[in-house]
């Protein structure tokens, strides 16, 4: 296990499972429609590549990357868009995957963003959810895991953009993101 990290939360094993379960779920609710997947940049790289490898049907992706609004300004919620769809999502089915939904100011405010672009339909799947810190109530169709309020790392998701290659979901040990202010 890497220093940094404290303990293991979703295993390699735990995380391929719900991966292909989602995979299932989504292949049958799609069935017969042409599916965009929008993965949100970087988060979201690493569950996205295992998601669409697990779809039985013919899909789309795309990426979207939204600038984070940091912790000390996060009460209005506005993500500026950094690198924005390749192309119109005029009656596409569109789908959001992203890897961690937390106050849900990021996707309540991407959802208005794509939702007024006249998708055929837009929903999200996440792979992680921290019901306990939620600040606006988003809509979200697919979620992995619930997990509690720690901060994690791992499979896609980073601290100071490390750790993002690491193969599973771990608790950063709190040293890390205290030391650095
Ligand atoms: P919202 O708008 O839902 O933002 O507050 C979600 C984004 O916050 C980041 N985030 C985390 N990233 N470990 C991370 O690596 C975490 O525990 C965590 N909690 C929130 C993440 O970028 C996500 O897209
Ligand atoms: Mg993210």
């Amino acid at each position: 296990m890497h220093p940094d990290v404290e303990k293991v939360l979703i295993s390699r094993m735990e995380i391929d499972e719900k991966v292909h379960e989602l995979g299932n779920i989504l292949s049958r609710d799609y069935a017969g429609k042409e599916l965009l997947m929008v993965g949100i940049l970087k988060g979201a790289v690493v569950f996205m590549a295992d998601l669409a490898r697990a779809m039985n049907i013919d899909v789309r992706i795309d990426f979207m990357a939204v600038s984070s609004y940091g912790a000390s300004s996060k009460s209005t919620g506005v993500v500026r868009i950094l690198k924005d769809l390749d192309k119109s999502i005029e009656n596409c089915h569109v789908l959001i995957v992203e890897d961690i939904v937390d106050t849900g100011l990021t996707l309540n405010y991407l959802l208005d963003i794509l939702q007024a672009r006249n998708p055929a339909s837009v929903r999200i799947c996440t792979l992680l959810d921290k019901p306990s810190r939620r600040e606006v109530n988003v809509p979200v169709d697919y979620n992995g895991f619930a997990i509690p309020d720690k901060f994690v790392v791992g499979y896609g998701l980073d601290y100071n953009e490390k750790y993002r290659h690491l193969p599973e979901i771990y608790v950063l040990k709190k040293e890390i993101y205290q030391s650095v202010k």
